[in-house]
This record gives C-alpha cells, sequence and structure tokens, in this order.
C-alpha cells in the first residue's frame, strides 16, 4: 500500500473517478462527501470497478471539527485531494457569497489542518478559467492570468493564491495545482459518470441527454466566433485521463520527486475542438443523431483555448492518451446505464 489519501469531493464526477484510479495504483482511499451534488451509491460503483470500497465519511468540509474527527479516525493520511467545491458558472453569479465561503473555507480548513495530522502532499483543482481568454494557444502555464469573469473562476484564483502564500509562510507542505481544461467522457465500464443536477450546463451532459431524448435540442451557444466553423474552440480532456494526473502529482510530492514546494500543471490534451466538432465526433462515434441549433452566444463565454500540456508531458510523466471517439463513446455508454437504471 502507497499510503492514505484525503479524497474531498469523492463521489463527485472528478473525484470518483481519480479514487478509481488512486486505488488501481495502490493507494487507500477516504473519501469525504456532503452529497450536495452527488450521491451515496457512487462508492457501490467504484467497488464495482476496483474491488476496493474506499472508506466514506458523509460530512462538509466546511466545519473543521467534522475534519478533526476525520483525520483521528483515520490516522496516517498522506495526501489530500481537494475536489469539494460549489463548481456551477452561472449559479455563483447569483450566489457569490455561497461560493466564496464554501470554496474559500473548504481550503483554508484543510491547509489549517495538514500540518496538525502531518500530511504532507496537496493537490487543488484548479481550472483554465484562472487564464480568461487567452492571447495566444496553446497556452502555457506562465501565462498571466486574467480578471475572473465569474466568483466561481475568482475562488479558483484566489485558492491559488492562498495556496502559494502558505507555503511561502513555511507550511511544511507540497501542492500541486493542476489547471484543468474541460473534462469530459465516463469510466469505460459505466460503473461511474457524471450526474447534473436538473439541466445541464455543460456541453457534454447535455449533448448525451438531448441523443437520448430527455432534451429536444441541444443549443450551440454562437457561430460567429473568429474560429474556423465559427463556435467556440475547448480542449476537451477524457476524465480517466484527468484522474491519472492526480496519481501522478501526489507520487511526485509523496516520493520527493521534486525539491519545489508548489508546481503547477496544465491538464488537458494539447489540442483544441470547436462545439460542432465535438458534436460531429459524438455523432461519428457513436452512429446516434444529435438535434441541434445555432442560438445566440452565452454570455461570458471564451472565444477558445486550449492547453500547451509539455509541462505535465515532461515534469509528471502524464499523456492524455484516450481518442476523442473513446470519449465520446464512454459518455454515450454512460448516459444509457443511466437510463436503464431509471435514472433519466
Ligand atoms: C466552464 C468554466 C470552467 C469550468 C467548467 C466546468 C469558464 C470560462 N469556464 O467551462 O472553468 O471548469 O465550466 O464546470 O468559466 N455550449 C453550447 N451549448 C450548451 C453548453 C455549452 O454550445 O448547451 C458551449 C459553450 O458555449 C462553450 C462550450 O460549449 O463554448 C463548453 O461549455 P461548457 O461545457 O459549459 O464549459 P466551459 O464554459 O468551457
Amino acid at each position: 500500500m502507497k499510503g492514505k489519501i484525503l479524497v474531498t469531493g469523492g463521489t463527485g464526477f472528478i473525484g470518483s473517478h481519480t479514487t478509481v484510479e488512486l486505488q488501481n495504483a495502490g493507494y487507500e482511499v477516504v473519501i469525504i462527501d456532503n452529497l450536495s451534488n452527488s450521491n451515496a451509491d457512487v462508492v457501490d460503483g467504484i467497488e464495482r470497478i476496483t474491488g476496493i470500497r474506499p472508506a466514506f465519511v458523509e460530512g462538509d468540509c466546511t466545519c473543521i471539527d467534522t475534519l478533526h474527527r476525520l483525520f483521528k479516525e483515520h490516522p496516517g493520511i498522506t495526501g489530500i485531494i481537494n475536489f469539494a467545491a460549489s463548481k456551477a458558472v452561472g449559479e455563483s453569479v447569483q450566489k457569490p457569497i455561497l461560493y466564496y465561503r464554501n470554496n474559500l473555507n473548504i481550503l483554508l480548513n484543510l491547509l489549517d489542518l495538514m500540518p496538525v495530522y502531518g500530511v504532507r502532499g496537496f493537490v487543488f483543482s484548479s481550472s483554465c478559467t484562472v487564464y480568461g481568454e487567452p492571447d495566444q494557444n496553446p497556452i502555457t502555464e506562465d501565462a498571466p492570468t486574467k480578471q475572473a469573469t465569474s466568483p466561481y473562476g475568482a475562488t479558483k484564483q484566489i485558492s491559488e493564491n492562498i495556496i502559494a502564500d502558505v507555503i511561502r509562510s513555511g507550511s511544511p507542505i507540497k501542492a500541486i495545482l493542476l489547471r484543468y481544461f474541460n473534462p469530459i467522457g465516463a469510466h469505460p465500464t459505466a460503473e461511474i459518470g457524471e450526474l447534473p443536477n436538473g439541466v445541464p450546463q455543460n456541453l457534454v451532459p447535455f449533448l448525451t441527454q438531448t441523443a437520448i431524448g430527455i432534451r429536444p435540442m441541444l443549443s450551440v451557444f454562437g457561430d460567429d466566433y473568429n474560429t474556423p466553423d465559427g463556435s467556440c474552440i475547448r480542449d476537451f480532456i477524457n476524465v480517466v485521463d484527468l484522474a491519472k494526473a492526480h496519481v501522478k502529482a501526489l507520487d511526485r510530492m509523496l516520493e520527493d520527486k521534486s525539491d519545489k514546494a508548489l508546481e503547477v500543471f496544465n491538464i488537458g490534451t494539447g489540442e483544441g475542438l470547436s462545439v460542432l466538432q465535438l458534436i460531429d465526433a459524438f455523432e461519428r462515434a457513436t452512429g446516434v443523431k444529435v438535434p441541434h441549433k445555432i442560438v445566440e452566444r452565452r454570455e461570458g463565454d471564451i472565444e477558445q483555448i486550449w492547453a500547451d500540456p509539455k509541462r505535465a508531458n515532461e515534469v509528471l510523466g502524464w499523456h492524455a492518451e484516450a481518442s476523442i471517439d473513446d470519449t465520446m463513446r464512454s459518455a454515450w455508454k454512460w448516459q444509457q446505464r443511466l437510463r436503464e437504471r431509471g435514472i433519466m
């Protein structure tokens, strides 16, 4: 066994896939999740894939007493991956206090307790949203961050700064910030995947719900951008590939492969795909048509962004591997599984 890792938000979309990859790599996992945007059944899915049931604590990381209890009941945690956060861009504009309170208090509590319980490594789930609209693509980690366009984005920027300040103050921890591009897809077994609450805001869940008939039509937000086909361009990263980046990041910190206390990596494929190209890829990979129409631009959208993942490739030894067709098939299989289970 490589060590015990606390995964906050571990029943969520990225947290559950990361728990699977941690267990496959020989780590023991303790999940804490308040189930605000996920479901305890996810733990069963993780067990069906890996044959191992992670410890699960239903609780809220904004409560420091809950965390004290967790660290006492699960001694010997050496690393934390912090996924627990509110993440809906639009909602954050409506409820900024909720977003700042939740996302920042979780982070502060964890950073505060790490030295108390001897936890050495911290992986923070950041986002390419910290870059704003890039001056050039692909974008490297050294590009300047720009004024956030939403409170959600601001919490990611502020969190990155808080982690840097805490390390600068001499806290005996190491941290890696992973800036995700657009995570999509599901585990190839379809035992776990993305389970959006209500009407999905993100492209792929909306697309698969349209393909299966839950939504009549997918709206493509704008075809008059300055891109080859006029729709926005993103770097769509397979969620299992993304999950594996977390294992590499933990290995690096816990095996002391670097003497830097703070590092930052882009986690993307290095390729930009437009919204219309993604719809084509889905139709090609699954043979299922997606009714769609062009509508007005969505406020606050970035025109185009894709990663330069060279640093993660070379330093972490991590590469995105899944093809877009396999990723689309995994998303579709997951949507069909939800239907079979009568969930949607
Ligand atoms: C947003 C956030 C990102 C966050 C991610 C996951 C910003 C700038 N980006 O990414 O930080 O990590 O959500 O929550 O805040 N689209 C459609 N029709 C739809 C839905 C989306 O055309 O029904 C288009 C959008 O206009 C966009 C692309 O698809 O061009 C991707 O959208 P989405 O999946 O929502 O992700 P981002 O906005 O890129």
